[in-house]
């Protein structure tokens, strides 16, 4: 696998992702899309929201703003617990992420841990940053704040938000009467969150600004089972960390299926169906290796203030596995809070039980950019025989479906090819490249993951087929221009082999 700096630099020299605003020698934690960046990052949005939302009958979307009455963060105890610990050095004044610099220096899990446990560390240890002591251990709140209108005062304070989903929750009652929504139901999200990283890093990893896909599933506290838990979910199988080997200090992974995390009551059977669906759409959608992932259990140390229980997808990047997808039981927590300090009633009716509460929630929380950089990482292979690097991406998100080259630059083999790019452009993302050698135009393809290269060639002329180069196994036939389209639409949907 290639460091994070050298996926960095391939994502900038084929136009996925540039530093922002570069030319000032970028910002610290935030990132510009390109042209193949933007078409990756939409495609793994629509992939989303078709497997969270138009497919099912009982979710439906919202789009929130990202400047929202302050109160929703002091409502859902951002304003008061969504803070890292800060160590400043004495004489440089450098700030540092303390949990993070306790994982570097002495290479032990150290989220969650408080400031006396950190303090103790760094004392026993005798541990400095070049040599330089620390001050005392500060709360560092995470929350981007800026002014709503022409005022600077206090009251004029607004955030930016951290995550998505706290626009969701306030209107959980406007979007399940509009919508006549039976509980369980979900709402999901996909949009910007921002936070003030201390110490953004590993590229789009950990990010000041990001893209969250967010679903808030509601549940019926009282209601232990869950009908759409199949057979298909229990039986889902995986790498997995438990938080007793996290707390004995072993990290040693075992093979397990959902239905023995349900034997031993770790999570409730819609946690439990949520897991299982999201982890199946990474290893069959979107074709992720199920190698290099694992699901990890969260200790109790470093549970988020509203969650009892969490289990991350992790992905094994260079830096080590790391979250990607986070699965938490919310509990009533976010509304009972919105309902006390916005004074209003969250509670839902259930008519067939003739009973009144406030619903439970499980929230899949997906990550954007790091499901983005994940599956760089997961299709990036550097193939020594073909002598250039293939992105073996998924063909449901390709940034380009198709490229056509014109064999030579010829007038008639130019017309001819560009009437059908021009006629492909209607339907697919298809690109045009009629310099260098094929082999050469074949290479630059595979490096931007792009599936299907399509040459127009003098038989073209003669016979009205072309050539179908495939970018996983370097075969080509040859297709009638007639059925090109057809055969594209099936081979990008996999109903057919190529062959
Ligand atoms: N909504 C969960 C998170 O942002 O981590």
């Amino acid at each position: 696998m290639i460091p994070i700096d050298e996926m960095a630099t391939f994502c900038k020299k084929k136009g996925f992702v540039y530093p922002s605003a570069e030319i000032y020698n970028g910002i610290s934690g935030f990132f510009d899309f390109g042209a193949l960046g933007v078409e990756l990052k939409n495609n793994i949005k629509q992939a989303w929201w078709q497997f969270t939302v138009r497919s099912r009958d009982n979710v439906v979307g919202q789009d929130g703003s990202i400047i929202t009455n302050p109160k929703v963060w002091k409502a859902s105890g951002h304003v008061d617990n969504f803070a890292d610990l800060i160590l400043t050095t004495k004489k440089s004044r450098t700030k540092l992420r303390a949990d993070h610099f306790i994982e570097d220096e002495l290479k032990i899990p150290a989220d969650g841990l408080s400031a006396k446990d950190i303090q103790e560390l760094i004392d026993t240890n005798k541990l400095t940053y070049k040599g330089e002591e620390f001050e005392e251990i500060r709360d560092f709140n995470l929350m981007f704040q800026t002014n709503v209108g022409a005022s600077n005062d206090k009251e004029a304070t607004a955030y930016l938000r951290p995550e998505t989903c706290q626009s969701i929750f306030p209107n959980f009652r406007l979007i399940q009467e509009h919508n006549r929504l039976k509980v369980p139901f979900g709402i999901a999200q996909i949009g910007k969150a921002f936070r003030n990283e201390i110490s953004p890093r590993d590229f789009l990893f950990r990010s000041r600004e990001f893209e969250q896909m967010e679903l808030e599933f509601f549940t019926d506290p009282q209601e232990k089972t869950c009908p759409a838990l199949t057979d298909v979910h229990k039986n889902t199988t995986f790498q997995f960390l438990s938080a007793q080997e996290q707390d004995a200090g072993t990290n040693k992974m075992e093979t397990v299926s959902i239905q023995k995390l349900l034997d031993k009551e770790k999570l409730t059977e819609w946690h439990a169906y949520w897991l299982s669906e999201y982890y199946n759409w990474y290893t069959k959608t979107l074709s992720i290796k199920s190698e290099n992932l694992r699901i990890r259990e969260h200790v109790k140390t470093e549970l988020s203030h509203y969650s009892s229980a969490t289990f991350d997808i992790d992905y094994n990047f260079p830096f080590g596995f790391k979250e990607v997808h986070g699965s938490a039981n919310r509990g009533s927590f976010d509304l009972s809070q919105h309902e006390k300090e916005s004074k209003t009633n969250m509670t839902y009716f259930d008519e067939a039980e003739q009973r009144k509460y406030i619903p439970s929630v499980i929230e899949p929380s997906q990550g954007l950019d790091r499901l983005f950089l994940l599956m760089l990482y997961d299709a990036y292979d550097d193939d020594n025989e073909r002598g250039n690097i293939v992105l073996k991406l998924t063909k449901s998100v390709v940034p380009i479906q198709c490229a056509v080259f014109p064999l030579l630059g010829k007038e008639h083999l130019m017309a001819k090819a560009t009437e059908i790019y021009k006629d492909l452009q209607q339907e697919f993302t298809c690109t045009f490249d009629k310099s260098g050698s094929i082999g050469r135009r074949y290479a630059r393809q595979d490096e931007l993951g792009t599936p299907f290269c399509i040459t127009v060639d003098f038989d073209t002329l003669e016979n009205d087929d072309v050539t179908i180069r495939d970018r996983d196994s370097t075969k080509q036939v040859r297709v009638p221009v007639a059925e090109l389209k057809e055969r594209l639409r099936n081979l990008l949907k996999e109903n057919i082999e190529f062959s």
